[in-house]
């Protein structure tokens, strides 16, 4: 630890998803980032493997939205959006509407993936009540589904950790589909999985025990992050397209980790070729500079809900302080404009082969169940300690953190999302240290 650390006092800042205790007793701090590179406290370079959080597709430290975020808070800190407007929010909406599938394109900025669920959430509500159809209300989520913290994020979600503190206080009138992840049939699959699209005709079950005339929407995430890196065997997203369009229910993709490139297209909708209802967003939107996220309605939807009233009243009642904020939109135009001029998405589409190669090299690596990946995301599934899940993913993130490159667990799955950016050097440096951290603990 260096002085600057030994010197920090740790106690008043009560972390997110930490071990408080442990972290504290033995902290892992960074001090600068740029390109591929985290710098630590104690000057060595970590390569992100992770993109932050999924989140800096870009690279670190971008010049170009440093320089619009400072101008723009030069010029205008901050503008209400709420019955007053600035230009740059409806510049910012009208750029990210262009990465949109077409006719997702009504564009509502939240400042966080939590908040663009919830908002998901309440359109799907407000719309059929518009419609005349205000009974649906029930919500569809599935077991292992991650929609973020907030209450209606949490229900529609499937994570157990996330769900039992809370479990009291849950949104009533949701339910689940089953999670796909099936290690007898797909361990070590290349992309999507062939079996499994069987699992979307549960909706017919679920529709058959609530009616679908109480049904409002299902959610999922195209491509399961969070929870493990769980990639949507072929045909199922198709098939419950079709199923909530037969029962009149919304279907919304959470694109908080997949939009902006992750599969090497602009959304996994785009990649996958279904195109749901709604679609939420956040993180890569820009770069995860500023906080700030989104929520792309279809036409219909908006439609729906903004004429249903008076030419004079409010159409939705919901909005942030911060929604389209400023420095967050400058900051997602100036990242939506990298994307486009770096041909950010065809790189990372280009280099998902290799990336995948490299991947499933560590098949043979000790205490590996189960590779999985899919455009730039990887997962490798370990063993887990009897009676201990997820102390050896741990102790492998440590030893991979402590050699230089920064790695994500859940429970004993390793999760590998590098920022866009990344070249072939960088895959094999993240795998190589990988796999001398599996060879390394018991
Ligand atoms: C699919 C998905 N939805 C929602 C969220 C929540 O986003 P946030 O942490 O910005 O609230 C996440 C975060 O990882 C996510 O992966």
């Amino acid at each position: 630890m260096s002085s600057q650390q030994t010197t920090l006092d740790l106690s008043n800042f009560w972390m997110p998803f930490t071990a408080n205790r442990q972290f504290k007793a033995a902290p892992r701090l960074f001090k600068a980032a740029k390109g591929m590179y985290y710098t630590t406290v104690d000057d060595r370079a970590v390569l992100d493997a992770t993109a932050g959080l999924w989140c800096v597709n870009a690279g670190h430290g971008r010049a170009e939205i440093t320089q619009a975020v400072s101008q723009q808070l030069e010029t205008m800190d901050y503008a209400p959006t709420f019955q007053m407007g600035h230009p740059l929010a409806f510049e910012a909406a009208t750029k990210v509407a262009e990465f949109m599938p077409a006719g997702r394109d009504r564009i509502f900025f939240t400042n966080s993936g939590s908040e663009s669920v919830d908002t998901a959430l309440k359109m799907a509500l407000a719309y059929h009540r518009a419609r005349g159809e205000g009974q649906r209300t029930r919500f569809i989520g599935r077991e292992r589904g991650y929609h973020g913290v907030g209450f209606g994020g949490i229900s529609v979600g499937g994570i157990v950790p996330n769900r039992k503190m809370f479990s009291g206080n849950l949104m009533p009138h949701v339910d689940h589909l089953p999670h796909t992840h099936n290690l007898a049939e797909s361990a070590f699959t290349r992309g999507q999985p062939t079996s499994g699209a069987h699992l979307a005709d549960e909706l017919e079950r679920l529709v058959a025990l609530h009616d679908a005339s109480t049904i409002a929407a299902v959610s999922v995430e195209p491509l399961a992050g969070s929870t493990g890196v769980l990639v949507p065997p072929k045909g199922y997203l198709e098939r419950l397209r079709e199923l909530c369009t037969k029962h009149g229910i919304l279907l919304i993709f959470d694109e908080v980790i997949t939009a902006f490139g992750r599969l090497g297209a602009p959304t996994a909708s785009e990649y996958f070729k279904v195109v749901p209802d709604i679609i939420t967003m956040a993180k890569a939107i820009n770069n995860a500079a500023i906080p700030m996220g989104a929520v792309a309605a279809s036409r219909a939807v908006h439609d729906t809900v903004v004429n249903a009233g008076a030419e004079n009243a409010i159409e939705f009642f919901h909005g942030y302080t911060y929604t389209a904020h400023p420095a967050a939109a400058a900051a997602a135009v100036a990242t939506l404009d990298i994307y486009k001029r770096d041909r950010l998405f065809e790189r990372a589409n280009e280099l998902s082969a290799s990336f995948e190669d490299a991947a499933h090299e560590l098949r043979t690596s000790p205490h590996v169940k189960d590779i999985r990946n899919l455009g730039l995301v990887a997962g490798i599934e370990l063993e887990s300690r009897p009676g201990a899940i997820g102390a050896r993913a741990y102790e492998v993130f440590l030893k991979c953190f402590e050699a230089g490159v920064l790695v994500r667990y859940t429970g004993d799955i390793l999760a590998f999302s590098p920022p866009l950016i990344v070249d072939e050097q960088q895959i094999d440096q993240i795998f190589s240290t990988v796999r001398d951290a599996l060879r390394d603990v018991a």
